[in-house]
């Protein structure tokens, strides 16, 4: 698989978990889900680890890298995107946090935990759109065939990318895939 071909496939995954968990905030919400806390920390889980560990990194340290030598009104982009990065991270321990206070105080800590969740999907979300929409052409347009080599050779030395190093990912996809209601997931319908 090509770089860009996994940057896409990451950012479809991630966007399907970040539509999941804003499906199951909805149900809560709407009294039609029963909170279920494992559920809800697969789903954190995988919205914080992915892009921390897996994603994030990749772009970082190699397409960024080349698309900063070779392409300098990128700049600014960049510059935001790498912020986002550092963000993302950051507010990984207080969303587990939102989680964790969510669970000790029962249903009276939804409202507290909906808005600390929505709040780091809708960022993700909008993170990934700008990638999609002004990153990922301008990379395609402006990196010359030796670029996407270096990256396609970097990303290559990865093993498998997508899954992570011991496909761990991919079966932290899988089980939010079974706990999640159709038809978003293949769990339990929705009351
Ligand atoms: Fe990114
Ligand atoms: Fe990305």
């Amino acid at each position: 698989m090509k770089a860009i071909d996994i940057i896409h496939a990451e950012h479809r995954a991630l966007g399907a978990v970040l539509q999941a968990f804003r499906f199951v905030l909805d149900g809560i919400r709407d009294g039609r889900l029963d909170a279920d806390f494992e559920l809800l920390g697969a789903l954190i889980e995988y919205i914080t680890d992915v892009p921390d560990k897996l994603h994030h990194p990749k772009e970082d340290d190699y397409l960024f890298v080349r698309m900063r030598a070779r392409i300098p009104e990128a700049a600014a982009l960049l510059d935001q995107l790498e912020a986002d990065h550092v963000q993302g991270a950051q507010g990984t321990h207080a969303l587990r946090d939102a989680l964790r206070r969510y669970q000790s105080a029962g249903a009276t800590g939804f409202a507290e935990f909906e808005t600390a969740a929505r709040s780091y999907i809708d960022t993700s979300w909008a993170h990934v759109g700008t990638e999609e929409r002004e990153l990922l052409p301008l990379a395609r347009q402006k990196l010359t065939p030796e670029d996407w080599a270096g990256i396609d050779a970097a990303f290559a030395a990865n093993k498998d990318p997508w899954s992570g190093p011991t496909g761990q990912f991919q079966a932290l996809f899988s089980r939010i895939v079974t706990m999640v209601p159709a038809p978003y997931g293949v769990g339990p319908a929705a009351l």
